[in-house]
């Protein structure tokens, strides 16, 4: 079965092998400290990124407790894909992409629901939530009963990493664990901020149109050099410490995790102020349930975890956890791309939950100040590297003091661009190698 075939049956033209070489000069187009602006604008790119990327590589998708109850489904997407996570009777998650075997239609139209089956409106034929045909009606135009081998499309690859579902349209690969590398930690040092042990992703998602290219965004996620320029409206009315985090006497690092991941470890700062509960800008006696919790779990490792806080981190290709918030972005074209931003909720701590929401929705939600911010920046970006000269962006930021740490892994400074110089080996080594 080819790639192709995987991903959307009959009528989706398989992918010159090579054609990306062929077509688009990535080796020229991405340099050590630079890369061409055309990678932002051209619709030959976006198509070749489809392929090599999006259909490719591990992409997050949803997470478990959006899917609690046997028969739970929602909608997701892979990129311009639109796939419904499902949880059948026994447990198991999987990811189908949402036509119908017959002709083509879209077989679920809610967002989310209960139910062991789907049926299509358009002639009626009906699908378990694991893919598999139930049956079709007047069953004599086929020779009777039982003689279709047809099904929904599903995303052959799904892992779950706690509790995050990944999904890869291709059959063979890397498995989630080796892409993950060392970014699996950081999700495992969000999850541990819970008093069980768990994230839920409960609190709804909302939907941030940016007339942009997906890179932009991903790209931004752990750009430390913005934040004091473009946000500094929300920090001075809220009186936030987060700009001083992102200066030039910051203690914070950017470190690039390895296959396109990065982060912004802002833990030194964190553990020279020395402050629990200081992360979130708040202190421990407003959150005494919470930190009770935490200490009666992990007894004097608690101070630790309760000072260090939540990563800030960008998992290549999508998903861009941000402290409280979690982000997933879904490329609809060179210049188009949905950010979908939810509040991060810790089961087992509903007080901290209440204000992990209150700050969700005052950051990115629709009169939220912070993505709006950076969402014009997205835009203005797109719109000037249209522009013909010069041709180039620059990411030479912080080259020189960049240096390699105990685990083997780039580190800059706080305002550094390692985390996209990182991005961009990666994505420049999915571009440009061969495909078994
Ligand atoms: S297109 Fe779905 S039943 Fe005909
Ligand atoms: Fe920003």
């Amino acid at each position: 079965m080819t790639l192709a075939e995987t991903v959307n049956g009959a009528t989706m033209t398989p992918p010159a092998e090579g054609s990306g070489r062929a077509g688009v000069p990535y080796e020229e187009l991405i340099r050590p400290s630079q890369v061409h602006g055309s990678l932002y604008t051209d619709p030959a790119v976006f198509a070749d990124e489809l392929q090599r990327i999006w259909y490719r590589t591990w992409v997050y998708v949803g997470h478990v407790s959006e899917i609690a109850k046997p028969n739970d489904y929602v909608r997701k997407n892979i990129g311009p894909q639109d796939v419904v996570m499902t949880r059948s009777a026994d447990g198991e998650v999987h990811l189908l992409l949402n036509r119908c075997a017959h002709r083509g239609n879209l077989v679920c139209e809610a967002d989310s629901g209960n139910s062991s089956s789907f049926r299509c409106p358009y002639h009626g034929w009906t699908y378990r939530n694991t893919g598999e045909m139930l049956g079709y009606p007047l069953v004599q135009g086929y020779g009777g009963k039982g003689k279709l081998d047809l099904g929904l499309g599903r995303v052959p690859r799904v892992e779950v990493y706690q509790g995050f579902v990944f999904g890869s349209f291709a059959p063979d690969g890397p498995t989630l664990a080796e892409h993950l590398g060392p970014a699996a930690g950081e999700i495992d040092r969000l999850v541990r901020l819970s008093p069980e042990g768990e994230i839920e992703v409960t609190a709804g998602w909302l939907k941030h149109r940016a007339r942009a290219n997906w890179k932009l965004l991903a790209e931004n996620e752990t750009d430390g050099y913005h934040p004091q320029f473009v946000h500094s409206s929300i920090f001075s009315v809220a009186q936030s410490g987060i700009g001083a985090l992102y200066s030039d006497k910051s203690t914070a690092v950017t470190r690039a995790l390895g296959n396109g991941h990065s982060e912004n470890d802002l833990r030194p700062e964190f553990r020279r102020i020395g402050q629990p509960m200081g992360w979130f800008g708040t202190t421990e006696q407003k959150l005494p349930d919470y930190v009770g919790k935490m200490r009666a779990l992990h007894g004097p490792a608690a101070e630790e975890i309760l000072i260090e806080g939540a990563p800030h981190v960008m998992i290549f290709p999508n998903l861009f956890i941000a402290e409280i918030q979690m982000f997933a972005i879904q490329p609809l074209a060179a210049n188009l791309t949905v950010q979908h931003v939810t509040a991060v909720q810790l089961k087992g701590a509903p007080d901290m939950n209440r204000r992990m929401l209150q700050q969700c929705v005052g950051s990115v939600g629709p009169a939220g100040l912070l993505l709006a911010d950076d969402t014009e920046m997205y835009e203005r970006n797109q719109a000037g590297v249209a522009e013909l000269r010069p041709e180039w962006l620059d990411v030479r930021r912080g080259n020189h003091r960049e240096y390699i740490d105990e685990r083997g892994l780039t580190v800059g400074g706080a305002t550094d661009e390692t985390g996209m110089r990182g991005f961009w080996e990666h994505y420049k080594k999915l571009m440009t190698e061969e495909r078994a």
